[in-house]
């Protein structure tokens, strides 16, 4: 069997030039390499005792919805702004290639639930900064960050440096 990392397809100059596109629909699209992904990712999270799994659109769905239901815990959808019907609270980021401003309602996380964050990759980190400042305004107690991909030349790290974060696979 292929090990996960083969199953990552790198398309360089994607979406815009000097970008590195690491592409996750050819991990998906096999089956060993989804099981691959999701036991991997979800192992890191052994001995971790937490309520609630948060992650962000679109790629971050991916992973978190699988994880969150194997563990038998509620998962909490991130939103681009402009997709969630209810009262919600708001952030402005930028990312590897632009700027976006997300959304969570304001009833998903309960102050004092433990959190876990799951999503695709981390890049310069400015998206998950962004969730951590949203749940923490709701009260919410981040007690791990799981990523399948890092872009360690990024240095997304540096932005959480007060969280338990681990990556399956690193890039340099
Ligand atoms: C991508 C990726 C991460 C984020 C990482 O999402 O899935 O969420 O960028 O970049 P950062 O560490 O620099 O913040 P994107 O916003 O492109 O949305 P998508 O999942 O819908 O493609
Ligand atoms: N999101 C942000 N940067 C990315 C990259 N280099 N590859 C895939 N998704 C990304």
């Amino acid at each position: 069997m292929k090990k996960l990392e083969e199953y990552v397809r790198s398309i360089p100059d994607f979406p815009e030039e000097g970008i590195i596109f690491r592409d996750i629909t050819s991990i998906l699209q096999d089956k060993d390499g989804l099981h691959l992904a999701i036991d991997q990712m979800q192992s890191e999270l052994d001995g971790i005792d937490f309520d609630v799994v948060i992650g962000p659109e679109s790629r971050g769905f991916i992973f978190g919805v699988p994880i969150a239901y194997n563990l038998n815990k509620p998962f909490v959808p991130v939103r681009k702004k402009g997709k969630l019907p209810c009262e919600t609270v708001e952030i402005e980021y930028d990312l590897e290639y632009g700027s976006a401003i997300i959304e969570m309602h304001k009833d998903s996380i309960k102050p004092g639930q433990k959190v876990v964050i799951i999503d695709d990759l981390i890049a310069t980190g400015g998206t998950i900064e962004a969730i951590t400042k949203l749940v923490e305004q709701l009260g919410g107690e981040i007690v791990k960050i799981v990523f399948l991909m890092e872009l360690e030349g990024l240095s997304g790290r540096d932005k959480l440096k007060n969280y338990d974060i681990a990556s399956v696979i690193k890039y340099p």
